[in-house]
């Protein structure tokens, strides 16, 4: 009954999107308005209860810089999950969000569950992806889509939560 399940999850997306972000305010309740740049990548534990099972989540937060993409199929092979970000402010990080569903789906387990997060949803002015564009190709893809702010915190435990419990079901 109650199960005791260890998941490698993994965050992938452009640099600078905010997945260092996300894993601090999730895995320490922080957030810090000048976070560094990633280098290579930074490795991250954090158990979640639910009722059904514990969850102990191993997390593998990746560097957005392209000098070190040739480093991420070490991080998303074997992983139960993905988390694929982008930042709604920048159109590019978006389209770079597309490349990386697109060589997961590829490279990556077969049963793996990938998350499309649309980060940085507390700069409404300064937005340039629309939620609809995001949730059409999430949907289009296969994905489950969420609008995070690691600032805020607005979605950052749903996101962990919906995981875990996609975890528990799989
Ligand atoms: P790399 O390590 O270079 O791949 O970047 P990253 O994706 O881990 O991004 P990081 O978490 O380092 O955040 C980059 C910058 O964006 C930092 O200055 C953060 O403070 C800021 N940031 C992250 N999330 C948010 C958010 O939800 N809202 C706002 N306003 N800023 C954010």
């Amino acid at each position: 009954k109650n199960k005791n399940i260890q998941a490698k999850l993994v965050l992938l997306g452009d640099m600078g999107t905010g997945k260092t972000s996300l894993v601090l305010r999730f895995v320490k309740g922080q957030f810090l308005d000048f976070q560094e740049s990633t280098i290579g990548a930074a490795f991250f534990t954090q158990v979640l209860s639910l009722n059904e099972a514990r969850i102990k989540f191993d997390i593998w937060d990746t560097a957005g810089q392209e000098r070190y993409h040739s480093l991420a199929p070490m991080y998303y092979r074997g992983a139960a999950a993905a988390v694929v970000v982008y930042d709604v402010t920048s159109s590019d990080t978006f389209e770079r969000a597309k490349k990386w569903v697109r060589e997961v789906q590829r490279q990556g387990n077969q049963n793996l569950i990938m998350f499309l997060v649309a980060n940085k949803v507390d700069l409404e002015e300064k937005r340039q992806v629309g939620n609809e564009e995001g949730e059409l190709y999430a949907k289009e893809n296969g994905l489950t889509f969420l609008e995070t702010s690691a600032k805020t915190a607005h979605n950052v435990n749903e996101l962990f939560y919906e995981i875990a419990k996609r975890l528990v079901k799989a």
